[in-house]
C-alpha cells in the first residue's frame, strides 16, 4: 500500500531548479535509502514530499490525500522530519527539545499533558538519551544530540519517520545503534522509514529499498541487490566497483576501487 506518493514533481529555489517531473511512491511499512553524490536533491525531495518546500509543480498525497489540502497539524501527526541541518540555540534542555515532537498534538492549551510526558520519556528512553535530560543540548557530543534530534522526531508518535544523514557525526558504533534503532522503529512499530544515507554499505544492510539519485532524477529505485551493479555505481558515483554479498547480514556490499586498480576486481 502506497503511503506517500509524489507526481510530477517541480522543486526549485527561485529561479533554479533542482527537481523536474519526479515520480516518487512510497510503501507503507518499508525502509527506504536516498542515495546519490552531494548536491543532487536528496534533502530538496525530502523536503518536497514532507510539506517543508513548497512545489512549483506536482502534488504530494499522503494516504492518497493531496498534501496541499492538509493543515500543518495534520502533516505533522503523519510525517516527521529530522532535517540535515538542525540548528538550535544551544542552552536548551534536551527533554525541552524532546518535547517539542509534541508540539502538533497540544491541544488548546498548548502544553505538554502527563500523556505527552510520558510519550518523550519513552522517545529518550528508547534513543539512550534519558540520561541526559537535563543537560543543555549544546553540552553533548555529536553521537549524542543526533540520538536527541532522532528522539524529538520519535516523540512526533507518526506513520512516517524522514531522516536526513541521520549518522552523521557517529562514529561506527554509534553509527550502527542509530540504524539498529531505526530498524526496531520499523520492525516493532510498522514505522515506515524514509532517509539519506552515504554510505552505501549500511544502506544495503537496512533498507528494503533503495532510491538512486543524480542531479535531480530518481535513477533506479529497487531492492538492494537490484540496485548495486557496478553500472550503476559507476554512472551514478563515478567509481569502479567489487561488488560482492555480505553473508551474514544476507545483503549485497561492495568495495570501491581507484581506477588505477580497476583490474583488481577480476583477481578477487
Ligand atoms: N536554500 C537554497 N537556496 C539555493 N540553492 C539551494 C538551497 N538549498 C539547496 N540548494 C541547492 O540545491 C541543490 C540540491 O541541494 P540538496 O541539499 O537537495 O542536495 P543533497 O543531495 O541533499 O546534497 P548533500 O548530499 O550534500 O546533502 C544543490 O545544488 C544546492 O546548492
Ligand atoms: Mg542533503
Amino acid at each position: 500500500m502506497i503511503i506517500l506518493r509524489g507526481k510530477d514533481l517541480k522543486i526549485a529555489y527561485e529561479d533554479k531548479t533542482i527537481i523536474n517531473k519526479l515520480d516518487i511512491d512510497i510503501n507503507k511499512g518499508e525502509v527506504y535509502t536516498i542515495v546519490g553524490p552531494n548536491g543532487c536533491g536528496k534533502s530538496t525531495l525530502l523536503k518536497g514530499i514532507s510539506r517543508c518546500k513548497k512545489l512549483v509543480n506536482g502534488h504530494v498525497y499522503l494516504d492518497s490525500k493531496d498534501i496541499n489540502k492538509c493543515n500543518s497539524k495534520e502533516i505533522s501527526k503523519s510525517i516527521a522530519i529530522l532535517p540535515q541541518m538542525r540548528n538550535v540555540p544551544g542552552d536548551i534542555k534536551v527533554k525541552t527539545i524532546v518535547g517539542y515532537g509534541r508540539y502538533p498534538h497540544l491541544g488548546l492549551r498548548n502544553k505538554l499533558e502527563e500523556e505527552d510526558h510520558k510519550i518523550v520519556r519513552w522517545a529518550m528512553e528508547k534513543t539512550g538519551v534519558l540520561d541526559f535530560q537535563d543537560r543543555e543540548i549544546g553540552t553533548l557530543s555529536g553521537g549524542e544530540g543526533q540520538r536527541v534530534f532522532i528522539a524529538m522526531a520519535l516523540a512526533q508518535k507518526t506513520e512516517i519517520l524522514i531522516l536526513d544523514e541521520p549518522t552523521t557525526f557517529l562514529d561506527i558504533s554509534h553509527q550502527l545503534e542509530v540504524l539498529e534503532l531505526v530498524k526496531d522503529l520499523n520492525e516493532e512499530l510498522g514505522i515506515t522509514i524514509v532517509m539519506v544515507l552515504h554510505d552505501l554499505n549500511l544502506a544495503a544492510r537496512y533498507s528494503s529499498r533503495i532510491i538512486v539519485m543524480k542531479q535531480g532524477e530518481v535513477i533506479v529505485e529497487g531492492k538492494p541487490e537490484e540496485v548495486f551493479q557496478e553500472s550503476i555505481l559507476n554512472s551514478v558515483f563515478g567509481i569502479h566497483a567489487y561488488i560482492s554479498h555480505d553473508h551474514i547480514h544476507d545483503c549485497p556490499y561492495f568495495i570501491p576501487i581507484d581506477k588505477k586498480n580497476h583490474t583488481f576486481k577480476h583477481n578477487v
